[in-house]
């Protein structure tokens, strides 16, 4: 998802000793208290998408209006530290854990190092031995500015009550809870784009009751576990970012959903053979049309996208469109659109859609 739009006009980073002048791109980063965000870059002081593109991934533009009433919390760690490295790392050494590492994400030829902590000397005495990768940009900045911009704080989504493990709140009996964290992966529930998809399987599982789900894109696995709270059977989560798979799988366990939820360190595209009769894709509007000309083989009924921005919510209409799928509702806030659409003939066969372009 390309998710720089929601925020990028609503705080600036503020370059600190060394710094220089912000790269053009990099103007979002978090949405309330963006003079608390410090970054510094390595010399020579690069500009790259990359890094306006992950933090902007993360840090999308989130609503207040449904945490006005929560609980006060604050997150598990007081600031994130973000050292962006040109270059693709793994091998980790166990011993970070110990240090604060939270975990890689990968941006094109990119690596992002996340620690609760300060740790320049470690990253640089991990990057001594691999010539080829070079530290670019070092970022710091408060947890609560990462994600939601704000605390993290429980919510509700019909039946369901999204908590913070941190929270400490006492559900009640009957609840439907889903314990979440969503380290700093995508998928607190707080985006608009994620909102409306929770929303839509709420609407969607009070008429119907699909029982094999597929989430394309699990980040925190958020999605897959509210359709396991509602009643899905089995539901298969992927990501192409491990630190994503490792995000969701642990939420997975923290809910006890192991039997119910398989999360996958796949591609979408790899997975839409898989016969699923619910497929939740809250990914960009670009990424859908690609997973659309390849064929779908799954038996699906019902799909959910999500992740699509203005126009583009027309554009995705009419493809649906041409590929016999029935529009049921579509859900807007703040730019952001979801649409749940359906096969003509749901629990038929989905002829039209298995046979499209590439099948
Ligand atoms: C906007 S987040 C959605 C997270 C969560 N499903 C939600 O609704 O909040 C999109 C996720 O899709 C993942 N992603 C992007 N491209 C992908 C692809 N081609 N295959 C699998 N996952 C992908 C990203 O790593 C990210 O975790």
């Amino acid at each position: 998802m390309d998710l720089g739009e929601a925020l990028s006009a609503e705080a600036k980073l503020r370059p600190t000793e060394g710094g220089g002048k912000d790269p053009p791109e990099a103007k979002s980063f978090g949405k309330s208290s963006a003079e608390d965000v410090k970054r510094r870059e390595m010399p020579p002081p690069p500009v790259t998408n990359c890094y306006v593109s992950i933090l902007d991934r993360v840090c999308r533009g989130r609503g207040a209006d449904m945490m006005q009433n929560a609980l006060k919390t604050s997150g598990p760690y007081d600031e994130l530290h973000v050292y962006e490295v040109e270059g693709r790392l793994e091998g980790f050494p166990h011993s970070w854990s110990e240090e604060g590492f939270l975990g890689c994400w990968y941006e094109g030829d990119y690596s992002f190092l996340f620690f609760c902590a300060p740790r320049e000397g470690l990253v640089r005495g991990f990057l001594d031995g691999r010539p080829e990768a070079r530290l670019r940009t070092a970022v710091v900045l408060p947890y609560e500015e990462w994600e939601a911009g704000g605390p993290l704080r429980p919510f509700r989504v019909g039946p369901l009550w999204v908590l913070p493990p941190w929270d400490g709140a006492e559900p009640q009996a009957g609840e439907q809870v889903i314990v979440l964290d969503p380290g700093v992966c995508f998928g607190s529930g707080h985006h608009p784009s994620t909102r409306a998809c929770l929303d839509l399987l709420v609407g969607l599982y009070g008429r119907a009751r699909p029982r094999r789900v597929l989430d394309l894109g699990t980040g925190t696995g958020i999605l897959a576990l509210a359709a396991a709270r509602l009643g899905a059977e089995r539901v298969l989560a992927v990501d192409l970012q491990p630190l994503a798979v490792e995000t969701a799988l642990a939420n997975v366990r923290r809910n006890g959903l192991e039997d119910v939820v398989e999360v996958r360190l796949a591609d979408a595209a790899q997975l839409l053979g898989e016969p699923s009769d619910l497929i939740l894709a809250n990914l960009s509007y670009d990424l859908i049309c690609r997973l659309l000309e390849r064929p779908w083989r799954g038996t699906g009924c019902w799909w959910i996208f999500s992740g699509v921005v203005g126009a583009q919510v027309e554009r995705l209409k009419e493809r649906l469109a041409s590929l016999a799928l029935k529009i049921l509702e579509v859900r807007g806030e703040n730019f952001w659109f979801s649409v749940l659409a359906s096969s003509a003939r749901q629990g038929g066969n989905v002829k039209s859609f298995v046979s499209g372009p590439g099948a």
